[in-house]
């Protein structure tokens, strides 16, 4: 079952893997509220996530989502939280909620966004995924750690929003 104290689903994974569309369709399913820390960031400081990373720099991002994930901790419950790629790294994590990893791998994830009417513009948002080498690499380092943060894992490449959707529910239930 989710974890009692705040039934909070915490979606974690890479950039582009589809967390803010799992969030928006598991709370068709749940009854629960979506938010996702890269919006409440922007409007923490009325500026989009690429200013940021342009005019302060990654550290200063850290510290707004380690911030946001102690205010997720005390002040939300109920929600199904999609999170920014680099999201899993807070100390807090697992307090915030059942931490689900939405796994594929990084040739699915770049398809994905490929084949997006808006693909441009979705990699245009995300800094790092603006040089793929190094994003790729990013990739590789990030895999282990996220599958060792989560409560479950769910593969979602080549699977449509609602077997993913089904087969979280399914393992929330056994859980
Ligand atoms: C990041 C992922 C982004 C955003 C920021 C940093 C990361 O969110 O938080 O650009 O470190 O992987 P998405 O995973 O929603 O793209």
């Amino acid at each position: 079952m989710i974890k009692c104290k705040s039934r909070n689903i915490v979606l974690i994974g890479f950039m582009g893997v589809g967390k803010g569309t799992i969030a928006r369709a598991l709370i068709k399913k749940m009854k629960k509220i979506s938010l996702d820390t890269d919006d409440i960031i922007e409007s923490m400081e009325n500026r989009k996530i690429k200013t940021i990373f342009d005019e302060e720099g990654e550290t200063y991002f850290r510290t707004l989502e380690k911030k946001l994930a102690k205010w997720l901790e005390k002040n939300v419950t109920n929600c199904i939280i999609s999170t920014g790629g680099g999201f899993y790294k807070v100390d807090n994590l697992d307090d915030i909620g059942t931490v689900i990893y939405l796994q594929s791998s990084f040739e699915g994830i770049l398809s994905r966004l490929q084949s997006h009417e808006n693909a441009e513009q979705k990699l245009a948002k995300r800094p790092l995924l603006s040089d793929l080498e190094k994003a790729k690499k990013l990739f590789d380092e990030r895999v282990i750690a996220y599958a060792k943060k989560a409560d479950m894992t769910i593969t979602v490449e080549n699977k449509s929003v609602d077997v993913c959707v089904d087969e979280i529910i399914k393992k929330l239930k056994f859980k």
